[in-house]
């Protein structure tokens, strides 16, 4: 079990509003004035009871970064904590809208986020890189919004395009302008499918959006011609076991498909989503799914392998994690 901290570990997958440390939230809570109590008890703990009210706890939380230092100091914790735990490289999806709603704007968003990313690297070497999302129950237009912002201003860490929030919200189809307009932009894309929806959602998400990254996937497991097609179509599911189980999905590790989809070929990658909402972080899901499905350290080895040849990053990037 110990074996897990020696293995080298990438996360393709995590929402950086959504890995805020609720102290962190509270201590900029108090310096901008701003109430949290409705998402943060009285044990330091995020409140929250259901998908849609971990949405609400997660704006909530975003509403006390409100200056590009808040965001570098948040960007910089997480990347420490990481390295800490024996990754070489991380992804980050930003929220444009949730740093807008703050009163930033979308440049000096990505500046602070940046800056935090280069001071984690100059100690950990680890390596990072930012995936802007647009927020699906915002709609097209919001979506559409994002992506001509994240082209307008090219960042170099900025590398890819995606669709988080609600799922059971909008069509696919809604989106794919955005998309297309991502893609043509050289911007890596990823999708959330297959969390709360079903594989129509998945199949969705590949028709229209013509993402190769998906974020989530795992209820691909409930069709059989599905889970073909990610093999022979090469997508990588973003897995995330701890989110899935906290969030109702699956009721316990055991009964969770990542162990499968692997087994029937298809490329998985761990990760871990919103790590302080679920309890969890990237080192504890490689610990959990490795000693839960008796995965050994080169099954870990080739996890890590499969998220960086799938990372939004350029080749000499990943030729030199790999
Ligand atoms: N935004 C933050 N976490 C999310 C999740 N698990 N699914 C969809 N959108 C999200
Ligand atoms: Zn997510």
């Amino acid at each position: 079990m110990n074996e897990t901290l020696n293995v080298p570990k990438a996360e393709l997958h995590c929402h950086i509003e959504g890995a805020a440390p609720p102290s962190l939230v509270r201590r900029l809570a108090g310096q901008h004035g701003v109430d949290v109590t409705e998402a943060i008890d009285g044990n330091g703990k995020y409140i929250w009871s259901d998908f849609t009210s971990f949405l609400k706890a997660y704006d909530v939380a975003s509403s006390v970064f409100k200056t590009p230092a808040d965001y570098s100091l948040l960007s910089e914790t997480y990347f420490r904590m990481l390295a800490a735990e024996g990754a070489i490289y991380g992804e980050i999806t930003i929220s444009p809208d949730h740093a807008q709603a703050a009163g930033l704007s979308y440049r000096s968003y990505v500046e602070g986020l940046a800056a935090g990313i280069e001071r984690a690297k100059t100690d950990t070497a680890i390596e990072g890189r930012m995936i802007a999302i647009g927020v699906r129950h915002f709609g097209s237009a919001s979506v559409e919004r994002v992506v001509k912002e994240v082209i307008g201003n090219p960042h170099p860490l900025v590398t890819g395009f995606g669709l988080a929030g609600d799922e059971r919200a909008g069509h696919p189809a809604n989106f794919a302008k955005a998309f297309r307009m991502a893609s043509d932009a050289g911007l890596g894309t990823t999708a959330h499918a297959g969390e709360f929806g079903g594989p129509d959602s998945i199949i969705a998400a590949l028709e229209f959006l013509r993402v190769k990254r998906i974020g989530h996937g795992v209820r691909a497991i409930e069709d059989k011609e599905l889970v073909k097609r990610l093999v022979d179509e090469d997508v990588v599911l973003e897995v995330c076991p701890g989110s899935n189980v906290s969030l109702g999905v699956y009721s316990h590790l055991r009964f969770h498909p990542v162990n499968i989809l692997r087994k029937e070929g298809v490329k998985v990658t761990l990760n871990s989503d919103d790590p302080p909402f679920f309890g969890t972080t990237l080192g504890k899901e490689y610990t959990s799914v490795a000693e839960t499905f008796g995965w050994s350290f080169e099954d870990q080895m080739a996890i890590t392998r499969t998220a960086i040849e799938a990372a939004f990053c350029e080749p000499a990037a990943k030729n030199r994690l790999l």
